[in-house]
């Protein structure tokens, strides 16, 4: 069969009917790439045979597909990823989306636009994961620990405004486990002392705080698409959202501020920087997402609303187990202000009526096979902080909260996709981990 030839360019210029077109892309995804892609995604299970036998047909079909069809014309930035950021801005009712790599680069350009500089402060949870904190432990900004409530993990508003100086820039309050944090107070103390607010949304994608997306009451909100999220884009994705109008510097932020709109004399763009808060410039990174990745995550936000509601089923499924159960505190649910996206299961004890703590508990839940629970530490334990130069015992000692959840109190427990004998079988184990410390 003769090769096809590569289709032409839709590269972000229009390249007209020329003898040679520039082609936007090097190599074609050819049927040979895809198959492997399938392969992958679908590796075999224990009957070898057939699912070389099946593969074999999937080859033929895929073959037959292409003599068909055309190979894709764009990977990067194109019209799945505008589709995809359409749907993102309808979902959950925000001005604007910009699909990136992950939250993490989400933060990066929230704090850009806030006008974050070296030296300024940042009011971040002591506990969260490293990179709620990294862009401005990068750029040497101070970040500053607040510390936590110790009934939902989140940021406490109070200890944000005992923390506040003259110096501080933003507030990154994090929806740990994907249920809100007090964002009503927190945006009543940036308001008043003009800071930005970047929420670390990562967890919270389709989740509700009074009537409003999670992730699009500050300033800016980040969500992450990595895969252990409730929806994921083929294993990293983020996207970045904000009410403000920024104009063409938003989606300028995600490709180093490359502005084909508005070339230089005798080139075909310019390159412009990023304009903050109080006039502070700061160049964009390179944050571009893929075609294939929007597909996916086009694709899986169509089932989120189902995937919360089994996970919210599963939450009040070991919430009704738990609740007569002395020692261990249920977790918080929805209310009709809040619509949790049930990333994790906040599981805390009653330490009062045990012997032991969480230490102990977990050793003895996997004991009985339940695998350890990865849960986010204070980030002042981390090496990084101490590193960096920060006094970590001082800030300790000012988050009394973090150091005693962490220590003694709580862990998180998966929601999905377990089966119902798993989430039974997890129940059960709890249940009897508990009774053996009860005093
Ligand atoms: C609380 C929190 N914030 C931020 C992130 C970073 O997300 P990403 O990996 O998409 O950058 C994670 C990742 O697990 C997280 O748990």
């Amino acid at each position: 069969m003769e090769e096809k030839k590569k289709a032409k360019s839709d590269f972000r210029y229009s390249t007209g009917e020329t003898k040679v077109p520039w082609a936007a892309i090097g190599e074609n995804v050819d049927t040979d790439d895809t198959l492997e892609i399938v392969k992958f995604l679908i590796p075999p299970g224990d009957d070898k045979d057939d699912y070389d036998e099946q593969l074999l047909k999937v080859e033929e079909e895929l073959k037959k597909l292409k003599e068909k069809g055309n190979y894709a014309t764009k990977l990067s930035l194109g019209n799945k990823v505008k589709e995809l950021e359409e749907e993102v801005k309808k979902l959950l009712k925000v001005k604007y989306a910009c699909l990136v790599t992950n939250a993490t680069a989400g933060f990066e350009i929230g704090l850009k636009f806030c006008g974050l500089k070296p030296g300024d402060e940042v009011i971040a949870p002591a506990i969260t994961f490293l990179s709620t904190i990294q862009y401005p432990l990068e750029i040497g900004a101070k970040v500053v620990l607040a510390d936590i409530d110790p009934r939902t993990i989140n940021i406490d508003p109070e200890d944000i405004a005992r923390k506040i100086t003259g110096r501080t820039k933003a507030i990154m309050p994090v929806y740990i486990g994907g249920y809100p944090p007090d964002m009503d107070a927190i945006m009543k103390l940036a308001r008043e002392n003009n800071l930005g607010v970047v929420e670390d949304s990562a967890h919270a994608f389709g989740g509700w705080y009074q009537g409003k997306a999670s992730g699009t009451i500050g300033d800016f909100g980040s969500y992450s698409f990595h895969e252990v999220k409730n929806v994921n884009a083929l294993g990293e994705g983020g996207i970045v959202v904000t009410n403000t109008d920024f104009g063409e510097d938003f989606p300028k932020s995600r490709f180093g501020g490359f502005d084909i709109a508005h070339p230089i004399e005798k080139w075909l763009y310019d390159v412009v920087a990023l304009k903050g808060k109080g006039e502070h410039y700061s160049v964009a990174g390179n944050h571009s997402s893929t075609e294939v990745q929007a597909v996916v995550l086009l694709n899986q936000i169509k089932r989120v609303g189902k995937i919360i509601e089994t996970r919210r089923k599963n939450a009040e499924y070991l919430n009704s187990r738990f609740a007569e159960i002395e020692g261990i505190i249920p977790s918080p649910l929805d209310t009709d202000e809040i619509k949790g996206t049930y990333h994790l299961y906040l599981f805390r004890l009653d330490t009062d009526k045990l012997n032991g703590d969480i230490q102990d508990f977990k050793d003895k839940l996997t004991e009985k096979g339940v695998t350890q629970i990865p849960h986010f530490a204070p980030l002042y334990r981390f090496s990084y902080l101490k590193q960096l130069g920060y006094d970590t015992e001082a800030i300790r000692k000012t988050c009394p909260n973090a150091e005693e959840v962490f220590l003694h109190k709580f862990t998180h427990l998966p929601l999905y996709p377990l089966t119902e004998e798993q989430l039974k079988y997890m129940a059960d184990s709890v249940i009897e981990c508990v009774e053996e410390m009860r005093k």
